[in-house]
């Protein structure tokens, strides 16, 4: 197959994580007889210094113009301490958003049992968690009407119902797929918005009758996602709500420089690691490329690569169950961002498996990379 991809390295490490991404994504071209056609532009603080604006019309044609999107990371200190600067990096993320229509946002949490030791949590609480969080992305507060005067302010929650319908479409068919769950969280005993999302639901529901729906307030849901995180599979939601609970659940594993996600919209989709662009650690070369190597699997699988995606998350879970992996994971072979990318797509490229006494592990690891 021939795609093409708009890439969108932003900030900070955003660039390195997103160089080894590629790496990945070519090895899977050449071992699976596919083409991948790069667009590179810019986003976030790298876009405000070039042009002024944090999403420049080109690199907004360029999402247009490509099959999928995959986005680094945007943000940058100068920008932190002012949230009300005219310009700031974020304004480019919801603008491609809204664009795009990127309607559902998509974070799958899963643990390794050679991390598990890094959860917070005790490791029997986050053993064999597999959740993933379907966060509606283009209304809400986030983008209802918003006012200020001297003496007051507000920003409305507006949902309509197509809005709540495709992400819940989308919840329930990845339900389907997976442990056949749906927990629908809300705050309908206080929000009439939330009490409109429980009535559609509910009735689209029906048209999944071997799937269980659930509802739970999301005051509740913070609790139990640390209480007892192995009771969710698919945990569908607004958007401030799924925004708060998904970097919740994003610390439960251990690691952020794990998790992937994807953005689906209307046409083209983005794929972008969940970890913000991190500006102390870039250029050192000791991001975890991780989560935006499995952000690129998330990407191959709505190209209907299916095989090829999985061969990715394969390999990423071999690598890190043997304990290889970048500095922040206490990793028994401490490698560089870059290499971890050379060994993923290495092993990939040649499919190679790791399977190999401990003792020849090392000798291995330094032959690849
Ligand atoms: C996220 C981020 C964004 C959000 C920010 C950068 C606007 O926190 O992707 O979760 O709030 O949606
Ligand atoms: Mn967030």
């Amino acid at each position: 197959m021939r795609k093409k991809i708009a890439v969108l390295p932003g900030d900070g490490i955003g660039p390195e994580v997103i160089e080894q991404a590629i790496k990945v994504l070519d090895a899977v071209a050449d071992r699976f007889n596919h083409h991948f056609e790069y667009q590179h532009a810019h986003v976030g603080a790298i876009a405000i210094d070039k042009t002024g604006n944090p999403l420049p019309e080109e690199t907004l044609e360029a999402c247009i113009d490509s099959d999928a999107v995959l986005f680094g990371a945007i943000g940058d200190p100068k920008y932190d301490n002012d949230p009300s600067a005219k310009v700031r990096p974020e304004q480019g993320l919801l603008r491609l958003r809204k664009e795009l229509g990127l309607y559902a946002n998509i974070r799958p949490v899963i643990t390794y049992k050679k991390l598990l030791h890094l959860s917070p949590l005790k490791e029997e609480k986050v053993d064999g968690v597999d959740l993933v969080i379907y966060r509606e992305l283009t209304s809400g507060i986030y983008f209802g009407e918003k006012g200020r005067d001297e003496n007051s302010a507000f920003d409305v929650c507006f949902y309509k119902t197509e809005d709540i319908d495709r992400i819940t479409h989308a919840a329930f068919q990845a339900a389907a797929k997976r442990k056949k769950k749906v927990t629908l969280v809300d705050k309908a005993n206080v929000l009439e918005s939330s009490r409109f999302w429980r009535s559609r639901v509910r009735e689209l529901a029906k048209e999944y009758p071997d799937i269980t729906l659930d509802f739970m307030y999301v005051d509740n849901a913070a609790m139990q996602l640390i209480q007892y995180p192995k009771q969710f599979d698919v945990v569908l939601t607004s958007n401030m709500f799924g925004d708060i609970l998904s970097d919740e659940a994003s610390v439960l594993n251990g690691s952020m420089g794990l998790l992937p996600s994807a953005s689906i919209g209307i046409r083209t989709s983005l794929f972008e690691p969940i970890h913000g662009s991190f500006p102390q650690a870039a250029g050192e070369d000791v991001a975890n490329p991780m989560a935006a190597i499995l952000s690129a699997a998330m990407m191959l699988d709505e190209l209907e690569m299916t095989k090829e995606a999985r061969v990715v998350r394969t390999t990423v879970k071999h690598i890190l169950e043997k304990g290889i992996g970048t500095p922040e994971l206490n990793a028994k072979y401490k490698l560089h961002c870059s290499q971890v990318g050379d060994m993923v797509a290495h092993l990939i490229a040649e499919d190679i498996s790791l399977d190999i006494g401990e003792d020849r592990l090392a000798e291995k690891i330094s032959t690849i990379i």
